[in-house]
């Protein structure tokens, strides 16, 4: 791969490729339907799509706003060809910085567990067990502070 593009969808053709690589990525796989990708924080969440050289959706993130001093990390995805290559970080990173100019201070997500070591890795701290998904794939809640200082 020799480049990439992160954008915030916009057009329909845009938004489809973010709900079908989140679909394939986080529901596809435990035979979750379609209508599951979507779910009660959408419309206060700041959505991004990277997408390769030749337009394809490679990977998803998403910063949900909570409250005035809070955003949630939500649907990190990367497309399965393309993990372990620094994309996810790409996106996170995007999504504190979009959290940073909105002036949020705090960032939690619930990170299922094989991906709790990738969220570590950018500073976040487990702080509680979380829900158990489609009955099989335990989360954790973690949290960072933006800013620096304890949580
Ligand atoms: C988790 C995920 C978003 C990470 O994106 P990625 O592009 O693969 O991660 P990066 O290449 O940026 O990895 C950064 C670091 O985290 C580590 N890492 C990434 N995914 C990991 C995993 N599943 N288990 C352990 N470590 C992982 C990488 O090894 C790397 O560390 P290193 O620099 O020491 O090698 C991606 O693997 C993914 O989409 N997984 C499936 C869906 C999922 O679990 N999403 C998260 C839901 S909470």
């Amino acid at each position: 791969m020799t480049s990439f593009s992160i954008i915030e969808p916009d057009s329909s053709e845009e938004l489809d490729a973010y709900y079908q690589l989140r679909f394939e990525v986080l529901r596809k796989p435990w035979n979750q339907p379609q209508s599951s990708t979507r779910d009660e924080g959408e419309e206060r969440s700041i959505h991004i799509l990277m997408k390769d050289e030749n337009g394809m959706a490679i990977a998803t993130g998403r910063l949900q706003i909570n409250s005035d001093s809070e955003g949630q990390v939500r649907s990190m995805a990367v497309h399965e060809n393309f993990r372990g290559l620094g994309l996810g970080s790409k996106v996170l990173r995007y999504i504190e910085n979009k959290a940073k100019e909105k002036n949020l201070t705090k960032i939690i997500l619930d990170a299922r567990e094989p991906a709790v070591h990738f969220y570590e890795k950018h500073g976040y701290k487990v702080i509680a067990e979380s829900y158990m998904l489609f009955g099989v794939i335990p989360h954790l809640k973690m949290t960072k502070n933006l800013f620096g200082g304890t949580i």
